[in-house]
């Protein structure tokens, strides 16, 4: 691994708009931090797709932020942080971190009585990646674990207190609040946008667990250890966003959910990459 500069910014990536649940952490727990985000809008969703797919996909999205210069690569993707971290981590010369680890560890340090719950996207759930890490920890915790594909789409609706999701989580949760958990790991980019009606939904005893939130602590512990921390001076744009497709509808969302307002998305064509 070549030394990185401290001063480059931090890439992170998504398979498309929801990754910036884990900017907007990453934009209040290290304010000074330059980023270089990517939001594969152009080949969403990534939670229905093989294992080799999210795999090329994300060597291609990394291979792009290398080129930017980035000091550490956050995979925000839950689905590529379950299927291709591992895969590529060793052939890159800087830092990857991904959102599944955090989770898992903040969940195991939540849980008062071992029984855990995990939503997610198919490919996150069928992946068995948050389950494996917390029982290599503490083998006699349970896990209970649900895909919720709709979420994604709902969140993208912008319908985070509406009726019809409110019907959907009572049907996504019901075996899960029925096994008594007592933490749930929301496991996906979108769900942590909707943690109001899934506190509503799951009982307020139930501590829910933020991933995104998780991982922009790890980073900060990351880029401590190693030295990384920005401490230049700020010039040019701090935050700068790519995606694969049109920006439009990108930075719609992305004005609803950050917390100051950036400039344009530019389109990049990744499969060049
Ligand atoms: N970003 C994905 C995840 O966290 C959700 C959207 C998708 O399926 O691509 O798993």
């Amino acid at each position: 691994m070549t030394a990185a500069d401290a001063n480059a910014p931090v890439g992170v990536f998504d398979s498309g708009v929801g990754g910036l649940t884990v900017v907007r952490e990453i934009m209040k727990l290290l304010p000074d931090e330059p980023i270089i985000y990517f939001g594969d809008t152009a080949r969403v969703p990534y939670g229905n797709k093989s294992q080799e797919t999210i795999i090329r996909y994300s060597r291609q999205i990394t291979n792009f932020l290398l080129e930017q210069h980035v000091k550490a690569i956050v995979v925000a993707c839950n689905t590529a942080s379950a299927y291709a971290l591992e895969e590529i981590r060793d052939s890159v010369p800087v830092d990857m971190i991904g959102v599944v680890k955090p989770g898992a560890y903040a969940a195991c340090q939540a849980t008062r009585n071992g029984r855990v719950g995990l939503i997610g996207t198919e490919g996150t759930i069928q992946s068995h990646i948050y389950s494996k890490m917390i029982r290599e920890a503490y083998p006699d915790y349970h896990i209970y674990a649900q895909a919720c594909p709709l979420f994604v789409s709902l969140v993208e609706e912008y319908m985070l207190d509406d009726e019809v999701t409110r019907i959907m989580a009572g049907r996504y949760l019901k075996n899960i609040k029925q096994a008594g958990v007592d933490t749930l790991i929301l496991g996906c980019t979108h769900y942590p946008l909707l943690s109001p009606l899934l506190q509503e939904v799951m009982g307020g005893d139930v501590t829910l667990v933020n991933p995104a939130y998780e991982t922009a602590k790890g980073l900060r512990k990351l880029l401590d250890k190693k030295g990384l921390r920005f401490h230049g001076e700020s010039t040019g744009e701090k935050y700068r966003l790519f995606v694969s497709d049109t920006p439009k509808q990108f930075r719609k969302f992305a004005d609803y959910i950050l917390p100051c307002t950036i400039g344009e998305a530019t389109q990049v064509m990744i499969e060049a990459y």
